[in-house]
């Protein structure tokens, strides 16, 4: 595996899954991969699960880390081609990737979006730069419009919890203070509609997520009617996405506390599980009492992100090997 961005980089999602629970068994079987290898972090933006749950699956498999904060130590670095770099950046990401690329044989990148120029959002400019310029396997550890080191631990963490074969998944959207990226539910969706489950997402109008990651999946502008019946129930704010109106992009749109997903709502379903990638913002996502239940599995979701990306790496460095 070269890149890891999309579902399709992971090939079949089975294979996958039952690679995922050898991992788990057997966390350090593989540590004979990563001898003499090593994986570079980057870090445009702050992190807590990504970061401790990546350097550690690296470290399951043997390698060596190095994580850069880009915004923290390092030059201020120039991402844009084209402009006179007579302010605060003092180098171009242009150079700073291959250089980058030297010194490591596997590289992660974080890198949010801006929210401001959908056009250059959507089109991943920050992390196409690196698979171009690198000469490095790259891995997206969030970037722009995905995060898919967190969709897979969910759908692993669904296939561990699920009761019945094919369980229905609702991906609500939930309000939020600030204007938040839509990689999370744009990864959510893909992983979702590729995997064996009954999706559905449920939003206010105008937070219609992107047709390459919704897909034809159910959408439902009824909260109520989309919880009925759900076994998981996936929360995440997301800002507008700009589909039916692009100059709404990054926009906050609603701030209908009627959204955040209380003991009222967790009625509604079979018994759901309530999922969340986590930072959460209690009192705006979700209520104290339902993140606190025995319903609520954002911790071993959480812990279920070690396992996707020692799969992930693994499977890079057996490319490589
Ligand atoms: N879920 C997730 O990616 O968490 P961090 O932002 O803390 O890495």
């Amino acid at each position: 595996m070269r890149t890891f961005i999309n579902v399709e980089d992971i090939g079949n999602l089975q294979a996958a899954l039952q690679e995922a629970r050898e991992v788990k068994a057997n966390r350090f079987a593989w540590q004979h991969l990563g001898r003499n290898r090593t994986l570079l972090m980057i870090f445009f933006n702050n992190s807590l699960r990504t970061r401790l749950s990546t350097q550690k699956a690296a470290m399951n498999l043997g390698m060596n880390v190095i994580v850069l904060d880009v915004n923290q130590g390092a030059w201020k670095l120039e991402t844009e081609r084209g402009v006179i770099m007579d302010g605060d950046k003092s180098e171009h990401l242009l150079e700073a990737i291959p250089v980058m690329g030297a010194y490591c044989d596997l590289i992660g990148i974080r890198s949010f979006a801006g929210l401001t120029d959908r056009e250059y959002d959507y089109a991943e400019t920050v992390v196409q730069q690196f698979i171009r310029y690198s000469g490095r396997p790259v891995m997206a550890m969030e970037t722009a419009t995905v995060h898919p080191l967190q969709a897979f631990a969910d759908l692993i963490t669904i296939e561990e919890y699920k009761t019945v074969e094919r369980p229905k998944v609702v991906l609500t959207w939930a309000p939020h203070c600030r204007a938040l990226p839509q990689a999370v539910p744009n990864s959510f969706a893909q992983w979702m509609r590729a995997a064996d489950v009954d999706f559905v997402v449920t939003h206010p109008e105008g937070y219609e997520l992107d047709a390459r990651f919704v897909g034809n999946a159910r959408v439902e502008y009824d909260q109520h009617k989309a919880f009925e019946g759900a076994d998981f129930i996936y929360a995440k704010n997301w800002s507008c996405p700009g589909v039916t109106r692009p100059e709404d992009y990054g926009k906050i749109l609603c701030d209908d506390r009627s959204w955040t997903v209380d003991a009222a709502h967790m009625s509604w379903t079979r018994e759901a599980r309530f999922m969340h990638c986590l930072p959460v913002r209690r009192g705006l996502i979700v209520t104290d009492d339902v993140i606190e239940s025995a319903q609520s599995i954002v911790i071993p979701e959480a812990a279920n992100r070690e396992i996707s990306a020692t799969v992930v790496l693994k499977r890079m460095l057996e490319a490589l090997n």
